[in-house]
Formats: structure tokens, C-alpha cells, sequence
């Protein structure tokens, strides 16, 4: 697995999706991921979960990733993200989400190194794609285990890593610990790319220098701010780095975000998860308060780009 430079845009539920991945490819992701889809859903052929997998070629190399769920399902789901045209299968065995855990599934993989072993040997065997694997430190802080399943993924033909600095039980709270990254960077030849906490372009390079990493994946940074690509991207070449987004600028991205998201869901309205979706990119401006009083007020979805548009013209 070879890529061109050393940002992904990491996998993140109702986020990255199609025009959200396009959004950040255009602003320097070099890898982009779908969000995560439900093996049993794919490998049924649902109509939902296909839908997810939607994917088109100016967002390549794209990856499209499927939750650990029942061996013989996340094989087949494997097959048919192959087929659909993706350049990677990822495997999610870092979801902590209590439904999902409570299937043994995701993130409780990583409780049970053979059954990981077993799962991600069966998916190597059934795609020519390459396959990589989204883990967490370990289970809980009791049984931090990365580096013995980054060593197994290795030995099952595993093309890379994406690391995320927290175990399964921790979730999203508190700091991820980057020391485990380094760790893990020593115990294998393959690629690790490092994840948690991610919030500026400085961030990637300390994460780089401290642990090592070939890259980093970026998730709740981008939110609101895909040019923390951008940045960061100049950055790691050694150019000045832009500066921030004017306020014309997030205006333009977010416009055409809010566009392309209600053409993806197929209904323009101002539904909850809209209205968060245009609140991202006010959630750093000194006006913030405002903007969200006149998003939350908005009747309809033309209601809503009219108000954005004299809002963040300020
Ligand atoms: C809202 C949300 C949804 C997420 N969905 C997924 C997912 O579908 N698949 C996945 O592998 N990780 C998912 N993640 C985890 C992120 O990819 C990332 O590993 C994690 O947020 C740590 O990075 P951060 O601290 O920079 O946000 C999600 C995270 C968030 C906040």
C-alpha cells in the first residue's frame, strides 16, 4: 500500500460521507474513509448500506470500511466493498459503541487476539484489495494489547494500520495516549497511521516527530474545518502555512457541503443533522451564539442558506 502523502480523513459515522470525503480530498486528504457500514447489512445487500458505500472516482484512493460483526458477514461485506470499486477494505475493530460491543463485535475484537487473527486472515484471503485494520490501544487500560494485535495483523496480510490512542472502554473521553502509537510503530514493518486527538496542523507534526507514525488520521479536527488539510499539508512540506479560513471562505465550503449532503440524503430540510453540520463551521467564530440562534430558527432549508449567508457575511 503505497499513498501519497501522510493525511487521512478518518472514518466517522453520519460524517464522512460523500461529499464530505470530496470536501476534504479537494482541501489535501491523501486518503479518504467511508464511514463505517454494518456486515450484516452489506453483506445482505441492504439498500441503506449500499447507498453508504456510494464512492466516485475524483476521491480516489478512497477505503471503504466495514465493522467487524460475524466472520462469514464481514467477509462477504469485504467482497462486496471490493466490488464496488474501493482501492482499501478497512476492518472497524474500534467501534465502543454498547450495541455493537455487546455482540462482540468492534472494539470487543480486541478482548480476543485468535478470533482477531482468525477474522482478519479470512478477509486478507478473500479480496486482492489491500486490507487494513482501525484498532485502539486494547480493551480497557488494563489490557492495552496494540502492539500483539498490530504483530497479528502483520502475520494475516494486514497492509496497514490505523491506530487510535485510546482503548475500547475510554471511548472518546480524555486524552489519547500517543506513547502507545510509538509502541506499536516499533513492533511491525507495515504502516502505522496514528489517531486521537487531532485538533491543528501543529498537532500533526508533533504526532508525527513523537511517535513516529507514518501518518495521521484526522477525525473530529476536521469537523467544521477541512482546512486543517490544507494547512497541514503546507506545513509538512515546509511552506508557511495559510492562515485560517475567512469567514467567505467557510461560508463557500459550507454551502457547498450543505448541497451536496442534502442531494446525498435526497431531501432538502433542516433536520437536526443538518443544522449541526452548518454549525461546525461556526463553532470557532467570535459570533458563534448568533449563528446558531438564526440556524436553529430557520423554517425550511432555503430559510437556513439565506440566514447562513448574512450571518457569517457578518
Ligand atoms: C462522531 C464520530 C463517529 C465515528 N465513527 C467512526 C467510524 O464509523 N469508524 C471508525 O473507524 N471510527 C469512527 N470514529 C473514530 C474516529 O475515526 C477517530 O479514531 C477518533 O475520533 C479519535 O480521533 P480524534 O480524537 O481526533 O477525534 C468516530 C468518531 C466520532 C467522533
Amino acid at each position: 500500500m503505497h499513498l501519497k502523502g501522510r493525511l487521512v480523513l478518518a472514518s466517522m459515522e453520519e460524517h464522512t460521507t460523500l461529499p464530505f470525503r470530496l470536501i476534504a480530498k479537494e482541501l489535501g486528504a491523501n486518503l479518504v474513509i467511508t464511514e463505517m457500514g454494518q456486515p450484516d447489512r452489506i453483506a445482505k445487500g441492504d439498500k441503506m448500506a449500499l447507498r453508504m458505500l456510494a464512492s466516485n472516482p475524483s476521491e480516489r484512493p478512497v477505503a471503504g470500511q466495514v465493522l467487524g460483526g460475524e466472520l462469514s458477514d464481514t467477509v462477504e461485506a469485504a467482497r462486496v466493498i471490493e466490488g464496488r470499486g474501493f482501492e482499501i477494505v478497512d476492518i472497524n475493530l474500534s467501534c465502543p459503541i454498547r450495541r455493537v460491543i455487546g455482540r462482540g463485535w468492534g472494539g470487543a475484537y480486541l478482548k480476543d487476539p485468535r478470533r482477531t487473527a482468525e477474522l482478519l486472515s479470512r478477509v486478507v484471503a478473500a479480496v486482492r484489495v489491500p486490507v487494513t485494520l482501525k484498532f485502539r490501544s486494547g480493551w480497557d487500560a488494563g489490557s492495552i494489547n496494540a502492539p500483539e494485535i498490530a504483530r497479528l495483523a502483520e502475520e494475516a496480510g494486514i497492509a496497514g494500520l490505523i491506530l487510535h490512542g485510546r482503548s475500547v472502554v475510554q471511548a472518546y473521553a480524555g486524552p489519547a495516549d500517543w506513547s502507545i502509537l510509538r509502541t506499536t510503530r516499533e513492533a511491525v514493518r507495515i504502516p502505522l497511521f496514528g489517531a486521537g486527538d487531532i485538533r491543528t496542523p501543529q498537532d500533526v507534526l508533533r504526532m508525527l516527530e513523537e511517535t513516529g507514525c507514518d501518518g495521521v488520521s484526522i477525525a473530529r479536527g476536521c469537523l467544521g474545518n477541512p482546512w486543517i488539510f490544507s494547512r497541514a499539508r503546507s506545513a509538512l512540506s515546509g511552506n508557511p502555512m495559510p492562515p485560517p479560513p475567512t469567514r467567505e471562505e467557510r461560508l463557500r465550503v459550507l454551502l457547498r457541503h450543505l448541497d451536496g449532503e442534502t442531494r446525498f440524503l435526497g431531501k432538502r430540510d433542516v433536520s437536526t443533522r443538518i443544522v449541526r453540520l452548518a454549525l461546525y463551521y461556526a463553532k470557532d467564530l467570535p459570533d458563534f451564539k448568533e449563528i446558531k440562534g438564526v440556524a436553529h430558527s430557520a423554517r425550511n432549508y432555503d430559510e437556513l442558506v439565506r440566514s447562513l449567508r448574512v450571518a457569517f457575511r457578518g
